[in-house]
């Protein structure tokens, strides 16, 4: 949607309770909710490209004032927190820590699974609290959950003491969502059905100084059938290239050590494009001669994941052989169910090349259990591919309903006893898997890209190797924000223990 379609579309809200309401000529209060059957719709209309800046009347907005966060859910909204907490920064707000000393607090919500939504409205039965107290507070909604018109409602009616919602297109109108919200006396909601387009030049504080996210691209259009995300995130759209390129390179330049490139499905990278054959290898590819140590990216859909970006990755060097790649299931027909796209057979034969390629390639999936009407036959199929592909570790998770999504609509035989017994027999594979994978680690020397202090013990340092396996060990804090070589004395449950080395070499 363009900015004269969002302001053609843009009502005074007709509710009943407005009638007293003062209209000024400065503002109008915006009711805009959102429609996921309007999200649904893929357009033809070309993405188009715009800048991003601030109007000068919102400059001196937040002198005094100070901006709080709470994020939920996935790396794309911790991006998108940090490109708001820019934002903030941009229009003269400080950060604060906490929700008490706050003068705006938002809610950067998920709408994946049921109990993601649950966390939020409680934390606004909370937060009702202190906005009795402190009046003056502005209390904002946004994220995925802001692009379910019930979450809306709701809010409308339960937690009417919110001041904002607004969704996951229109981030770069912060500045004047808060302007509304501060001139008008009823809640504003600006929430845009259908995606806008790629704004470049946001402004972004990020949380540290070692490791970035840069966003690739935004959307989805797999339409997996348990999946809110396409409805909340809009269609896919692809950053141009020389824009990434140009951010990778001024993260480099201030000393980064880690990019992660971000995206619903990375491997759909530059399918939009009408003018240039570009895909996600090519992006790698041209990255990776970057002077970074360390590139990743997430998340993977197998559908997509091509024969070009593996021979890509099997490059090696700063392209790390470390690749999440969500399976979902390993029952063909639940995949198909599910829409995937993909059978169990082309996942293994995916997995089969990726090993040939990069035979130190480690993988870890995300996997749903408890898919309606999912047998204990197919169940213990997606067992049997956990054991045969090994995977390092994984996501797990109960199938939980989305209201608008296909599967939502489907009849279900399976308890949720048995579902919650499934995931327990899965978890119980994954310990199993990883800490023998960890257990290899032992007497072996691995490159740890150190991240702080262990949050357990200030004396030991916490880092990451290249598949990301937490390590602690003793080391100057002068290693902090280096790659370093750490032996590995000790697999522990979940992670490692070691004792930095001078010489060595990566791990097989
Ligand atoms: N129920 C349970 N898990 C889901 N996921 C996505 N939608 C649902 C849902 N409705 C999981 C998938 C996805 C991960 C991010 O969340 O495994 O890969
Ligand atoms: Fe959801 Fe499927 Fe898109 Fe992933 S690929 S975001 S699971 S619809």
């Amino acid at each position: 949607m363009n900015e004269q379609q969002r302001k053609e579309s843009t009502q005074v809200n007709p509710s009943d309770k407005k009638s007293d309401k003062d209209y000024s000529q400065y503002f109008q209060a915006v009711y805009m909710p959102p429609s996921l059957k309007d999200a649904k719709k893929r357009g033809k209309e070309e993405v188009k490209y715009d800048g991003f800046s601030i109007p000068e009347e919102y400059r001196a907005m937040g002198q005094g004032k100070k901006f709080y966060i709470r994020t939920y859910g996935c790396q794309m909204n911790e991006h998108d927190t940090e490109v708001m907490a820019g934002i903030f920064m941009a229009l003269g707000y400080e950060p604060t820590d906490g929700v008490e000393d706050a003068n705006v607090i938002l809610l950067n919500t998920c709408a994946i699974r049921e109990n993601a939504e649950n966390k939020v409205f409680g934390e606004l039965g909370h937060l009702k609290t202190l906005k009795k107290r402190r009046p003056d507070l502005l209390l904002g909604v946004c994220g995925c959950m802001s692009q379910e018109e019930s979450v809306v409602n709701r809010i409308l009616k339960v937690h009417p003491f919110v001041d904002m919602i607004f969704g996951t297109h229109n981030i770069h109108r912060l500045p004047s969502i808060l302007h509304e919200a501060y001139m008008s006396k009823e809640m504003v909601v600006e929430v845009w059905s259908k995606e806008g387009d790629v704004i470049e030049n946001l402004p972004k504080v990020r949380k540290g100084n070692i490791k970035a996210w840069v966003n690739i691209m935004y959307g989805c259009d797999k339409f997996c059938t348990y999946c809110i995300v396409p409805y909340t995130r809009g269609k896919e759209r692809s950053r141009r290239p020389e824009e990434i390129i140009q951010e990778v390179r001024h993260l480099a330049s201030q000393g980064y050590k880690e990019i992660t490139l971000l995206g619903q499905n990375v491997n759909a990278y530059g399918k939009d494009f009408e003018d240039i054959e570009y895909g996600l290898a090519h992006l790698m590819d041209e990255i990776s001669k970057i002077d970074i140590p360390r590139l990743r990216f997430t998340t993977s859909h197998p559908r997509d994941f091509d024969d070009h970006l593996i021979e890509v990755l099997a490059k090696g060097g700063n392209l790390l052989d470390h690749i999440h790649l969500p399976v979902q299931s390993g029952s063909t027909d639940i995949l198909k169910i599910m829409a995937r796209k993909y059978s169990r057979e082309h996942y293994l034969d995916l997995v089969r090349k990726i090993k040939e390629a990069m035979p130190n390639a480690s993988l870890t999936t995300d996997i749903i259990v408890g898919f309606p009407n999912e047998t204990e036959e197919q169940f213990e199929e997606t067992l049997s591919l956990y054991r045969e592909v090994e995977f390092d570790s994984a996501y797990t998770f109960i199938y939980s309903p989305r209201e608008g999504t296909p599967a939502a609509k489907m009849e279900d035989n399976v308890p949720m006893e048995v579902k919650k017994e499934r995931l327990q027999r899965l978890n119980a594979l994954v310990n199993e898997t990883s800490a023998k994978k960890l257990k290899e680690y032992e007497g072996k020397t691995v490159d740890v890209l150190v991240e702080g202090e262990s949050k357990n013990n200030p004396d030991v340092l916490a880092g990451y190797t290249e598949k990301s396996k937490l390590v602690n060990f003793k080391a100057p804090k002068s290693s902090i924000g280096q790659i370093v070589k750490v032996k590995i004395t000790k697999a522990k449950t979940w992670t490692l223990n070691g004792e930095m080395v001078e010489e060595a070499v990566e791990v097989n």
